[in-house]
Order: C-alpha cells, then sequence, then structure tokens
C-alpha cells in the first residue's frame, strides 16, 4: 500500500485591532491609517497573499508611489515575513518581468502579485486585478488613486478591493477629506496592535518600549503624526510654500550640459548632508541626489559620494563636475572633505533671514505654473536606518513640515527658526543664497 504525503506548510499571523477588521471588511476602498510601526504593511501584505492562496487564479498587485521605494519596504516585508515559508516551498516565485508583464510573484494555483511604481505605471495599468495594495498612500495623488480604481474588474475573487496603508498627513489632505466623504473606509491601526510592540495582556514588550522611547522624543507635527496617529496640519512652518505635489517631482535623465552644483551641511550626530543640484536653462534648481546620514567621517562620505559619480575602473566622471561646492563653515570638516573630493570648496553665505526668503520665493509658482525649486523622487540612495527607525527626517524633503519658527514666547514671530530638522533645508538654502543673493550686499550692523 502506498499513501501519498501532503506537506502542510505553516505560516502564523494573528491580526489585532484595525488589522483584524481588515481582514475580513469588504469594502470597496479601505485605508490602513495609524502612526509608525503599528503593522499596517503587513497586515496589508498578509491579506493579499491570503486572497492569493486562497482564490485561485487571482491577480493582485502592490504598488508605491516610486517602484524604488517598494523595494527596500514592502518587499522586504513580504518576503522576509508574509511569504517566507512559501517561497522557501515554491508554492510561490518571482518573476522580473518583462516589456509586457511587471515584476510580479507567481503562486503555484494561478495566482499572481504584480510590483510596481505609478512613476513608472504603464506595465501595471495595463492589467486588471482583484486586489491591489497601495503602500504610504498619502504619496499618490487623487488621480493615481482614482486610476487604479479603475483597474479593479478581473472578477476571479468575489469582491474587488483597493487596501492601502499610510501615517497620517495634513488634516486637508485628499485622503482624509476622501475618508471623510465616505468613499474610503479608514481603519485606525494603533499600536497595540502589533504584538511585537505589545504582548497579549496590554504590557510593553522591551522592543516595544524601546521604540515608543524613540516615538516620544519626535516633536512637532511629526510627533501627533507618527506617535498619536493624528491627522493634523503642520503649524509654524517656515516654509509655508513648500507642497509636495508641487515640488516633489519624479526621476528623469538630467541632460547633461546642465551646470551642476553641490551643497553641504556638515554633521555627525546630526546627520551630514550633501546635495547635488542640476540647473535648467531657465534657471530651476533641481535636487538629483543626497547624501543624509549619521554617524560617518567626512572622508568615508566623499569616498561614497566619488563612487556615485565616478566609474569605478577609470575614475572617469559619469555626471558634469560641480561648478562649486557650497559649505557650511567648520573649516577643519571642509579642509577633509576638499582633501578626500580633491577638489576645493567655497563658504556658503549663511545668513538666515535673507536665505530663507530666497528659498521661500522659489517655492513660489512662477508665470509659468511651475516652482523653481525642485526635488526629485528617491534621491537618497542609501537611507540611514537609525534614523528610519526612529521615525526622524531621512530627507530634505521630510524636513519641510517639521521645520518651523521658534515661538517661544518673548520670542519676534516668524524671525528665528528652530534649530532642528535643518540639515537638508541648510544645504538647501546655501545653494540657492550662491545662485539668488550673489551680489546682494551684507550689511553688517557695529
Ligand atoms: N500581527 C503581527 N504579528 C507579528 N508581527 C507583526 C504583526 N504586526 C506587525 N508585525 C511586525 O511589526 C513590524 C512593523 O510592522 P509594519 O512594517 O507592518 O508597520 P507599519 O505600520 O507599516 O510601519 P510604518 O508606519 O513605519 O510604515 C514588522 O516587522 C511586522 O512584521
Ligand atoms: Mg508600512
Amino acid at each position: 500500500m502506498t499513501t501519498t504525503e501532503r506537506k502542510v506548510i505553516q505560516h502564523r499571523f494573528a491580526p489585532r485591532g484595525a488589522a483584524r477588521q481588515l481582514f475580513t471588511d469588504k469594502s470597496p476602498e479601505i485605508l490602513l491609517s495609524g502612526p509608525a510601526g503599528t503593522g499596517k504593511s503587513r497586515a496589508c501584505l498578509e491579506k493579499l497573499n491570503f486572497c492569493a492562496l486562497k482564490y485561485a487564479g487571482m491577480r493582485g498587485l502592490i504598488v508605491r508611489k516610486t517602484a524604488v521605494s517598494l523595494t527596500s519596504t514592502a518587499l522586504v516585508t513580504y518576503r522576509k515575513q508574509v511569504a517566507r515559508e512559501i517561497l522557501a516551498n515554491r508554492v510561490v516565485h518571482w518573476y522580473g518581468g518583462s516589456a509586457q508583464e511587471p515584476a510580479q510573484f507567481r503562486y503555484s494555483n494561478g495566482s499572481t502579485i504584480a510590483v510596481g511604481g505609478m512613476d513608472k505605471a504603464t506595465r501595471i495599468m495595463s492589467s486588471e486585478y482583484d486586489m491591489i495594495f497601495v503602500q504610504e498612500a498619502i504619496e499618490l495623488t487623487i488621480n493615481d488613486w482614482e486610476s487604479l480604481t479603475t483597474r479593479l474588474r478581473n472578477g476571479v475573487m468575489p469582491y474587488q478591493q483597493l487596501i492601502a496603508d499610510t501615517n497620517p498627513d495634513s488634516d486637508t489632505h485628499w485622503l482624509n477629506q476622501r475618508s471623510l466623504a465616505g468613499n474610503t473606509l479608514m481603519l485606525e491601526s494603533r499600536h497595540e496592535d502589533n504584538p511585537m510592540l505589545v504582548d497579549d495582556h496590554g504590557a510593553r514588550t522591551e522592543r516595544g518600549a524601546d521604540y515608543l522611547a524613540k516615538l516620544d522624543a519626535l516633536t512637532g507635527v511629526r510627533k501627533l503624526r507618527l506617535r498619536d496617529g493624528l491627522w493634523v496640519a503642520a503649524e509654524g512652518v517656515v516654509y509655508e510654500g513648500w507642497d509636495r505635489q508641487l515640488h516633489l517631482v519624479d526621476r528623469f535623465d538630467i541632460p547633461h550640459d546642465w551646470p551642476r552644483w553641490w551643497s553641504v551641511d556638515f554633521g555627525y550626530t546630526n546627520p551630514f548632508v550633501l546635495q547635488r543640484w542640476a540647473e535648467d536653462p531657465d534657471g530651476r534648481l533641481y535636487r538629483y541626489a543626497e547624501t543624509y546620514h549619521t554617524r560617518r567621517l567626512v572622508e568615508d562620505h566623499a569616498r561614497d559620494v566619488l563612487k556615485e559619480v565616478t566609474k569605478a575602473r577609470t575614475g572617469e566622471w559619469k555626471e558634469p563636475k560641480p561648478r562649486a561646492i557650497i559649505c557650511d563653515h567648520d573649516a577643519e570638516d571642509r579642509a577633509t572633505l576638499e582633501r578626500h573630493l580633491g577638489m576645493s570648496t567655497i563658504p556658503a553665505r549663511k545668513d538666515v533671514g535673507p536665505g530663507i526668503q530666497a528659498v521661500e520665493k522659489r517655492l513660489e509658482v512662477a508665470g509659468d505654473g511651475r516652482p523653481r525649486l525642485l526635488f526629485l523622487r528617491d534621491s537618497v540612495s542609501k537611507r540611514d536606518p537609525a534614523l528610519v527607525d526612529a521615525a526622524r527626517p531621512a530627507s530634505t524633503e521630510e524636513e519641510f513640515p517639521v521645520y518651523v519658527w521658534d515661538s517661544t514666547p518673548g520670542k519676534p514671530p516668524k524671525e528665528t527658526p528652530v534649530k532642528d530638522n535643518d540639515h537638508g533645508l541648510d544645504s538647501t538654502r546655501y545653494v540657492v543664497a550662491h545662485r539668488d543673493l550673489q551680489g546682494v550686499p551684507r550689511v553688517r550692523f557695529m
């Protein structure tokens, strides 16, 4: 007598709170909203994977604003936690995609989960899906969102669904408004929902105590959003003109003949920031690459940047050399940077007031409908894990909502910014001052 053995693959996931409701709710659009680290992405990925296994032949999609940002976030959670066992047992395998088809996970029951970014949407938008998971949905525009909903008509699952997760943004954000209008069901995810942080008896785990202490150390609107999970506007911000929808743009190949500028703000405990800027023929400045990292030496940064801009074998430059490297004033750091880059630097004009005004002016929409200061998405190639883990800004664009005026009683309003969350913004101010404030006389009152 022969027996056929059926291998049983075990996977454990116990959803709590909002994550649990997400699992059973069939509403057409569900958003898991909440502070940092509550388990939102994990819960969405678990549901998607569960449906892929349950409904043979279903088509799913994991999407974020840019494909690059997905690789280091949701896909890591999917591979290491959600699909670890089934990947190991070849129930699912990775297919890298082709000219027609997006990259995807293929299940042995015929289900697929495609993966992509809204920045290169052609391949993902040419398919139809049963379930779409949008990671960090506040990054999308309402247009992105609505065009995704038109792709939900594969009809293999008994219901079609858009699920999404996000940290809160301003109360006026279209996504919050959409949920207030009743079009999207918003479920509030809490730290108590995550068993890694809070145990079954409601007590903080060691990791939970450590993580929540980091979030408690945040300030301002970042704390309200990432610690408390509130949709609130940033108050007292220095750059009121900043608008992610306007100033943050998709990456593009920068023409070789656009002049380049580098700007540097030194730091060790605080992040060291080196921004690379390109200037278009109309004088618009584009930040296209950025180092933003704590606890590394100036010479290490110099070496890494040189690696990014030159060919490994020949040392030949892949992009134009900067016309100037505009630096914070620290003499020793400047000397070290010059020595290791093999290039000279110039000291930045550091007058805070005029510099801030010049940046604000560039953020304004000009006559041609576009601002004159733009940030390409995903410019930081190696995000600092220490900053990410502590939910601190890890790129210049993340500083804008938290760079605020010092409003201590007795201080004149809107005169001095709080010297925090200003590392990338100081470098930005230096390059703008260099381009726009040349020839403006400096007045020193004696
Ligand atoms: N129910 C659960 N069981 C086991 N581990 C969980 C559970 N929920 C969350 N986790 C783990 O907690 C960690 C954080 O989860 P996740 O990345 O999903 O949080 P998030 O809310 O998406 O965070 P962020 O706000 O930073 O995007 C992950 O390692 C995840 O696997
Ligand atoms: Mg997440």
